[in-house]
């Protein structure tokens, strides 16, 4: 691939040439019909409006407390943690990821359902197993393994904005949790391992929406609870054990794992979508095409894996179309269709093996090595596709940066496009590790980093400098344009996690995930945030609001 970098000016260039345009909301955001993109400062007087020009976009210093710090102009409450009882029987799940929110009525943005998404456990903190411990893989009992079942998956819950505050309604009907036990349909034609239903979900790292108001999870590690099946040159099956050892007590293949999911936040009701691939999705983001047929962008997100993207041959469908991989050095989409690749009729029986083993076909192809996909948003001014590649140290890859893909003619079922590198990470734009991404309504783009919590805050180690994961802005518009500012910094070994800009832009939902994750002795945690009265690290939801959330939403019109 061309590795272009852009410098500040031409980024300005580029995105003042875009600013002219319409700004096409992302889905939700423009789904409410109190506010427009021509009027998103809503019913701001002069005065507020004059307030809000004044406030600068300072940048947060990096730091290595154990808090939640934001710069100035906003402020942050804990919606929900791990362990909030939902319900009379439910609990809310651990290290919360992707956040996304659906109004239940277009026309009231500060009422509707919160989907969380509940990646993995920390054992320690969960089932109180102790990895630490010599030979304590082989003692993780039934019981445990079942509490961590419970604790991953996602969580619905609804919540209402009251005065400027978010809550959680308790024992709304609508609030459930899906876990690592939920039975749940299979989008696909033939069974996957003899079985048209499969057992649960886990691994449940970023997301997306369709725009029929269904959530999409999307499974990534799930081969560290389930383990994965592995071939040798003879491509002979065997099974490569999980680090979680949940394989020992329920008999549920690797193959069940690795999909997108989609929930139906109404009823609860779950399918896995089989033609989206198997691999350890990031997260799937979706766009609708004029026809209503529909593109699926979504990425592997494992060291010199893959970019890969849905396009149904039917509106609405996720299961008829063609799964595409990207060859970035030749922008072009190759096509995962055994029906019409001699290389793949050699290597698998049918489509089916094709896409349970999505990795070794995308490889045959020739698919172009990526260092870690995460996760992926569309530019709502430009139409760009934004892809974070968030590091590859095997490749001396150590701060990652993000990826921009254009696609030819701006058709998002073109199977030729251009790629380019947007932003690099590294000292000179005081980022690293990028993960999450997310643009609001005036198209600045919000990011999230992911240094590993054992290598964050090493003295010898090239992420010293960084200190705690933080959350930046890149403004669009104003004297700020193209720089990175960091306005929030996270507790001791979390990551920001699943930011989610509430329907009116003036709240982030925002998931704080794993604070003291380096825990080896419950009582001496690395992290005590958010300070509940137990000094115990829980993940939890955040809230964020203020004049600045205000004012990025408002700041095409503002500047
Ligand atoms: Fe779960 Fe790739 O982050
Ligand atoms: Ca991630
Ligand atoms: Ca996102
Ligand atoms: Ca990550």
């Amino acid at each position: 691939m061309e590795q272009k970098v852009y410098d500040r000016k031409e980024f300005l260039s580029f995105l003042g040439k875009a600013s002219i345009g319409l700004v096409i909301l992302p889905p939700l955001l423009q789904g409410c019909s109190n506010d427009s993109s021509s009027n998103s400062t809503g019913t701001l007087d002069e005065e507020a409006l004059e307030r809000l020009k004044q406030l600068p976009i300072k940048n947060l210093e990096a730091s290595n407390v154990d808090d939640l710090l934001l710069t100035e102009g906003l402020t942050y409450s804990v919606l929900i943690r791990w362990g909030d009882q939902i319900n009379d029987e439910d609990t809310f799940g651990f290290n919360n990821d992707f956040t996304c929110f659906i109004p239940l009525d277009d026309n009231d943005p500060k009422d509707g359902l919160l989907w969380v998404n509940h990646e993995y456990v920390h054992s320690l903190f969960v089932s109180g197993f102790d990895r630490n411990k010599l030979d304590a893989h082989q003692h993780k009992t039934k019981d445990q393994v079942d509490t961590e079942m419970y604790n991953v998956g996602g969580s619905i819950v609804r919540i209402k904005e009251e005065e400027g505050v978010w809550k959680v309604m308790q024992n709304d009907p609508l609030n459930r949790r899906i876990t690592g036990k939920t039975p749940m349909k299979v989008n696909w034609d033939n069974p996957i391992m003899e079985a048209t239903t499969f057992i649960g979900t886990n691994s449940n790292c970023s997301g997306g929406i369709t725009p029929w108001k269904t959530i999409l999870t999307c499974e990534e590690n799930y081969d560290s609870v389930w383990g994965e099946t592995l071939y040798d040159i003879d491509n002979t099956a065997s099974h490569e054990p999980s680090s979680a050892g949940w394989e020992k007590f329920y008999n549920y293949p690797p193959e069940h794992y690795g999909w997108v999911v989609e929930i139906d936040p109404m009823t609860g009701e779950a399918q896995k979508h089989i033609a989206l691939g198997r691999f350890a999705h990031e997260c799937c983001t979706l766009r609708e095409l004029d026809d209503k047929r529909v593109v699926a962008y979504t990425g592997d997100d494992k060291n010199s894996e893959h970019l890969y993207k849905f396009v149904s041959s039917k509106p609405g469908s996720l299961k008829e179309g063609t799964l595409y991989v990207a060859d970035t050095e030749n922008g072009k989409w190759l096509a995962l269709d055994w029906k019409h690749s001699s290389v793949l009729q050699k290597n698998f029986k049918d489509q089916t093996e094709v896409l349970i083993r999505a990795r070794e076909a995308a490889k045959l192809l020739g698919a172009t090595e990526l260092n870690r996909p995460e996760d992926i948003e569309i530019d709502p001014i430009t139409g760009g596709v934004f892809v974070s590649l968030t590091n590859n140290k095997e490749k001396g890859d150590f701060h990652g940066s993000i990826l921009k893909i254009e696609e030819s003619n701006g058709m998002y079922d073109a199977l030729t496009f251009k790629a380019s590198t947007y932003k690099a990470g590294g000292e000179e734009n005081g980022f690293s590790c990028p993960d999450n991404l997310a643009f609001d309504r005036s198209g600045n783009l919000w990011i999230t980093s992911d240094m590993s919590g054992s290598a964050m805050n090493q003295e010898g180690l090239p992420y010293m400098n960084f200190k705690n994961n933080s959350l930046f802005v890149i403004p669009r518009h104003g004297s700020d344009a193209g720089k990175v500012i960091r306005v929030a910094s996270a507790p001791k070994d979390a990551e920001f996690t699943g930011p989610w800009f509430s329907p009116d832009g003036k709240s982030l939902f925002l998931s704080v995930q794993h604070p003291g994750e380096q825990t080896t002795d419950l009582d001496n945690p690395s992290s005590h945030w958010p300070f509940d009265e137990d000094r115990i690290p829980k993940p939890a939801v955040v809230t964020i609001q203020g004049d600045l959330i205000e004012k990025m939403n408002a700041l095409n019109e503002l500047t």
